[in-house]
């Protein structure tokens, strides 16, 4: 992994630089690139206007590893109020979830239970939710809650998850997923992971992640393709195109604030496109793994800074 990427990725979990940086007006406007804004309402407003440029969206309140149940509780009751506003507004847009936010790590049930509750309300909203992959050690546990949910009386659709094309188990989850009909957005990966369970070369990444979307886009399930790197997207619409499979059937997804050229671009070629959309006070972890995939984009941003 090169230096600076792991630099990053180790800074994004530094609670220090965290505390200074959230609090701090420099981060702040720094981040705002990346992260919608701080309230729920700069979300809202945000995706209303990434809809009328024709793209979907879906919306991240950011937090990482609560530490108590009530933070827990209080993490779930912001993507309740959300499921209720994209209803009230009317918005072409869904959530993403993190289960470490809703106290995976303190106890398993709990997240499991507030997961469920967040899925039977999308459901009755004709919403959907999606649960956001974290770090390897908690593939297993983030998998078996969503196929549990999934296979609930009327819940079946209403729950998705991420696969990561780094790991090396990813194909054999992806066969049980499809066999489950469970809808599947694939990215290549975001945490600093050991060779004993990632790819760790960039080309191992991508080849495998061209076989693991070759396998979604030829499933009967809409699933989302989450990427923005060009040869990634071209490879998809190449099998779409020699396997006769229809835009509609499936999403192309990317980031708010990277590559807004590519997503219009997409969009005016017909494809469907959703942007993941972060918004809250807790932005720095996020805002490091961003800078982690793209260590130019601390110049880019500098720039801009200087610029205003
Ligand atoms: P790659 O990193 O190879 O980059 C290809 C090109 O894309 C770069 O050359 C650059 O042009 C551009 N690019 C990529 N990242 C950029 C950035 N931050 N800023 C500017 N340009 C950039 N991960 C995870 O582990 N769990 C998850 O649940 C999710 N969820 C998720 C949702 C959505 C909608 C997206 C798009 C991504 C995720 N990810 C994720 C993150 C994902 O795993 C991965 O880290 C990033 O998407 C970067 O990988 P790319 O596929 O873009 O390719």
């Amino acid at each position: 992994m090169p230096i600076l990427r792991s630099a990053f990725i180790a800074l994004s979990r530094n609670r220090m630089m965290r505390r200074f940086s959230e609090s701090s007006s420099v981060g702040r406007r720094l981040s705002s690139r990346f992260v919608a804004g701080l309230e729920l309402e700069d979300a809202l407003r945000v995706a209303e206007a990434v809809n009328r440029q024709g793209m979907a969206v879906t919306l991240d309140s950011l937090g990482e590893s609560v530490s108590t149940e009530v933070e827990a509780h209080q993490a779930a009751e912001i993507y309740h109020q959300l499921l209720d506003q994209i209803a009230a507004r009317k918005l072409n847009a869904n959530i993403s979830v993190k289960l470490t936010q809703m106290g995976l790590e303190l106890d398993r049930k709990l997240a499991g239970d507030i997961a469920e509750g967040l899925a039977r309300h999308a459901s009755v909203k004709g919403n959907f939710l999606r649960i956001d992959m974290e770090d390897s050690s908690l593939t297993q546990v983030t998998l078996d809650i969503v196929r549990r949910i999934n296979a609930l009386p009327k819940l079946r659709g209403s729950i998705g998850v991420v696969i990561q094309a780094y790991l090396y188990r990813s194909q054999s989850d992806i066969e049980q997923l499809l066999a489950e009909g469970i809808r599947v957005r694939l990215c290549k990966g975001a945490y600093k992971e050991p060779a004993e369970v990632a790819f760790p070369s960039k080309a191992d990444v991508d080849t495998n992640y061209v076989r693991l979307s070759g396998m979604l886009l030829e499933s009967p399930v809409y699933h989302g393709l989450a990427t923005h790197d060009e040869a990634m997207i071209a490879a998809a619409k190449k099998f779409a195109v020699n396997h006769r499979i229809e835009a509609s059937r499936f999403e192309f997804q990317m980031l708010y604030g990277v590559r807004r050229d590519l997503q219009r671009a997409l969009v005016q070629e017909g494809y469907n496109v959703r942007v993941y959309i972060p918004f809250g006070r807790e932005w720095y972890p996020y805002f490091m793994r961003r800078l982690a995939e793209r260590p130019a984009n601390v110049l880019f941003l500098a720039k801009n800074y200087f610029r205003n």
